[in-house]
């Protein structure tokens, strides 16, 4: 099953702006299976450890008060090579980059209130959705 999962945060603008359909159905459509979901808040604590390979980045203290600003969807998602063809549906981080067509392009204010996460690595997909989820909440 390795390289099957991705993790997924639809992040608090995408969620305030009544967005979380829309994108749980260009997910679903796009061939991911939901296999872990939760509504819930981060709190800046639980943001910032979520986030804490940016810690050094001008923007962490930003991005952790973002982040924490209200509720999210948090996902374990499956499909065949995951984690990339994730990145792909999100498209770029700035929304101005991002392709035609993508959650970003369609959804994303700004670089940094962008709509939602894609784990960048089989290994971070894995640790996010630990961090999460207990092995009781995730049915594949
Ligand atoms: P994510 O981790 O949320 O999926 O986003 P990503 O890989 O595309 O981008 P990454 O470099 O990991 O950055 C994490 C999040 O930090 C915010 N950010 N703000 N103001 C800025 O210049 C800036 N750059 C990044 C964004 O919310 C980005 O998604
Ligand atoms: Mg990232």
């Amino acid at each position: 099953m390795s390289g099957n999962r991705t993790f997924t945060m639809i992040k608090p603008d995408a969620v305030a702006a009544g967005h979380t359909g829309a994108i749980l159905k260009m997910i679903e459509e796009a061939g991911f299976r939901i296999v872990a979901m939760k509504f819930t808040k981060l709190s800046a604590e639980k943001a910032g450890e979520f986030y804490e390979v940016h810690k050094e980045r001008p923007f962490y203290g930003e991005l952790v008060e973002f982040m924490s600003s209200g509720p999210i969807v948090a996902a374990i998602l499956e499909k065949e090579n995951a984690v990339a063809d994730f990145r792909k549906l999100i498209g770029a981080t700035n929304p101005a980059e991002a392709e035609p067509g993508t959650i970003r392009a369609l959804y994303a204010k700004s670089i940094g209130e962008n709509a939602i996460h894609g784990a960048d690595s089989d290994e971070n997909a894995a640790r996010e959705g630990s961090f999460h989820f207990a092995e009781v909440e995730i049915f594949s």
